[in-house]
């Protein structure tokens, strides 16, 4: 499974890149903003993440009609190979992916909160499809069960779209995600810190650090 940071922040982006295990990067005006405000510009913020990231990141379109965001999407291409238009799961949201895929530039539909809603996406041509389980499970819907759903669907028509776990709040939710075999979970950086973590494993090196200490170390071989 492939793991990608939900994050503008470039530090997070960076620490998380050099522990190897970050596939891509996915952000949203809401996380774009957080870094922008009274400090920068957007070209300059997502120059300095593509230059950190090999793989994809996904940048959202703001426009709401599907011309609209087909000219925005274009532009965002401009910025780097590596850019997936991130595209609204609405109607003009669909005819935008088509003519995307047209292009071949990729996209990822994001706010899928339904199976029918993954199905109409995937046939509309879209690289990722983005559910976004930790929103479910704020209004007491399983979020989880969405994505076993959607991977079940995309299985039995042998779809290409990705499956793209967002708004993961959780280490519980990335482990789901990996059992039920989603392609990508996106995740904000303190839940990828996490998923490193074990007090067992904290316990176990600082057991072996003070019987270290106990050892004379002048009758050590090196
Ligand atoms: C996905 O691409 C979104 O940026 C993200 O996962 C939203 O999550 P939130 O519900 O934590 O805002």
């Amino acid at each position: 499974m492939k793991f990608f940071l939900d994050t503008a922040n470039i530090s997070e982006i960076e620490e998380g890149v050099s522990w190897g295990c970050v596939d891509g990067v996915t952000t949203n005006p809401t996380l774009i903003s957080k870094e922008l405000v009274g400090k920068g510009d957007f070209k300059t913020l997502v120059r300095k993440i593509l230059d950190v990231v090999d793989g994809p990141v996904s940048l959202e379109v703001t426009s709401t009609k599907a011309d609209d965001m087909v000219r925005e999407g274009k532009k965002l291409r401009t910025l780097g190979d590596n850019v997936v238009v991130k595209i609204p799961t609405t109607v003009e949201g669909l005819k935008a992916l088509k003519i995307l895929k047209s292009q071949k530039i990729k996209t990822n539909a994001t706010l899928v909160f339904s199976v029918n809603q993954a199905l109409m996406v995937a046939k509309a041509g879209a690289s990722y499809a983005s559910p976004f389980v930790g929103r479910l499970d704020d209004i007491s819907e399983d979020g989880m069960s969405l994505i076993e759903d959607i991977r079940e669907v995309y299985d039995n028509y042998d779809f290409e779209t990705e499956i793209l776990v967002a708004s993961v709040r959780h280490p519980i939710h990335v482990k789901e995600a990996a059992l039920i075999g989603a392609d990508v979970a996106t995740m904000p950086f303190e839940v990828f810190k996490k998923l490193i973590s074990h007090p067992k494993t904290d316990e176990g090196i600082k057991r072996f650090m003070d019987d270290w200490g106990k050892i004379d170390k002048k009758k050590l071989m090196f």
